[in-house]
């Protein structure tokens, strides 16, 4: 089977990377790629958001299976443009998308489906918006009803940063303070059935401890050791399932990648937000794990097949990324800074320790430069969270970029050194 992958991140290269790895993929391109992905895959200089463009090439290459990874090709109708082609792709329609695209949209699908998640409030008005930050009190969650790549949301104690923030959107959605861990919980799904996968923890905040602001995704490991055993069934009884049959209900099925970001409150389980597309950087630690190939997997959700499909197998280690982010990421991230170091952890480190780039290219020189906020996603596998963690510094610590920054607290909470 010839792959196309659409997206140039990490989470992309994390797929190209598997899908080098699976003995039915006879060829793999990707538009438009990074420096990283380059080296498992033939890039194409396309534009992800251009539809026609992607089919296009699609096409030409006559793939077999075309996997959309970003969010915003996907609300685009990038999917919707290859799909018209004929040519079985993973990815939900532009209409389905909408449940990442608009968080007033996934709170109207959870209430129609009974999936739990915060009460709410969908405000248009400094009144309404008023009124909604004095009915829940601090902690405020305030979120850009808009797609905005996970940085929409402020969660604060402070009101003026609070209500500043929601004067700033058109819509928004004020919502009740979540507490307790949370979990990236995916699912692959054709529409009807759907596959979860391990789950997976995220660490948003910039900085050590939680601190600092909202981000895409500074690390992440899997498994998860302190969760309940049942919470992935759970999970797709009480929230996936539902989900997926109330979008099909609309006449709007979602085939694709069901991402739900949860909370586990006292109270159980709570829907935080759904995306539409994998999460990066926990899809790096997922995939780390899946040992069932990807291609067949994604292609029997792309064709309607998946109830057929056997069961996920897993590795029973474990996988920790840990993402190095350029100098003023999130605010204001600099470009065109070497990095040094990528040939030393492939030397000394492979196979268990690996890097996958995000925003990554090379210069005029042949130098591979950051060009991107997230830049490289230093993954590892081993037989126990404390292994692939250590592995994992120990090869972020040969790379060098000058200004950049990382977290050095990811999965130490779940390692035992
Ligand atoms: P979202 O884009 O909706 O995932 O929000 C980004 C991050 O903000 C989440 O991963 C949480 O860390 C935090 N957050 C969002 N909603 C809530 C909530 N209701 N309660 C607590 N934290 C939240
Ligand atoms: N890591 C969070 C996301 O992909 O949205």
């Amino acid at each position: 089977m010839k792959v196309l992958v659409i997206g140039g991140g990490a989470r992309e290269h994390a797929l190209c990377r598997s899908l080098s790895l699976d003995p039915d993929v006879t060829a793999l391109h990707c538009a438009p790629g990074n420096a990283g992905i380059a080296e498992v895959a033939r890039l194409h200089p396309v534009d992800a958001l251009d539809g026609a463009a992607v089919a296009d090439l699609a096409a030409s290459l006559g793939a077999g299976l075309v996997i959309v990874g970003p969010e915003a090709p996907l609300v685009a109708g990038v999917a919707d443009a290859v799909r018209e082609r004929g040519i079985p792709t993973f990815g939900p329609t532009r209409e389905a998308a909408v449940l990442e695209g608009s968080k007033a949209f996934a709170k109207d699908v959870m209430a129609a489906a009974g999936v739990p998640t915060a009460r709410s409030y969908l405000c248009t008005t400094p009144a309404e918006i008023d009124l909604a930050l004095d009915a829940f009190g601090a902690p405020y969650v305030v979120k850009d009803d808009g797609l905005a790549a996970g940085k929409g949301v402020v969660v604060t104690d402070d009101l003026a940063t609070a209500r500043a923030h929601a004067l700033g959107c058109d819509r928004v959605v004020i919502e009740e303070f979540l507490d307790g861990p949370e979990v990236s919980l995916f699912a692959v799904t054709d529409g009807e059935t759907v596959v979860p996968l391990q789950p997976a923890q995220d660490f948003k905040r910039a900085y050590d401890d939680d601190q600092g602001p909202n981000t895409g995704g500074m690390g992440a490991y899997s498994p998860l050791p302190w969760a309940d055993p049942k919470l992935v069934d759970e999970v797709l009884q009480t929230v996936l399932q539902p989900t997926v049959d109330e979008l099909r209900r609309r006449g709007t099925p979602f085939a694709g990648l069901l991402y739900a970001g949860l909370a586990i409150t006292s109270r159980g389980v709570r829907v935080i937000e759904f995306n539409a597309r994998f999460g990066d950087p926990e899809t790096q630690v997922v995939l780390a794990r899946l040992k069932t190939p990807l291609a067949g997997l994604l292609h029997a959700a792309a064709t309607g097949t998946l109830a057929t499909f056997p069961p996920l197998r897993w590795s029973d280690g474990a996988a920790v990324t840990v993402v190095i982010a350029s100098h003023g990421y999130p605010e204001s991230p600099r470009t065109g800074d070497p990095i040094e170091g990528l040939a030393d952890v492939a030397e000394q480190d492979a196979p268990e320790a690996y890097v996958l780039h995000a925003g990554t290219e090379r210069d005029a020189d042949g130098r591979v430069v950051s060009a991107g906020g997230r830049v490289l996603s230093v993954t590892a596998t081993g037989s126990d969270l404390t292994s692939a963690r250590r592995r994992a510094y120990r090869a972020a610590d040969r790379i060098s970029l000058e200004g950049s920054h990382h977290r050095t607290d990811i999965a130490a909470k779940v390692a035992s050194d």
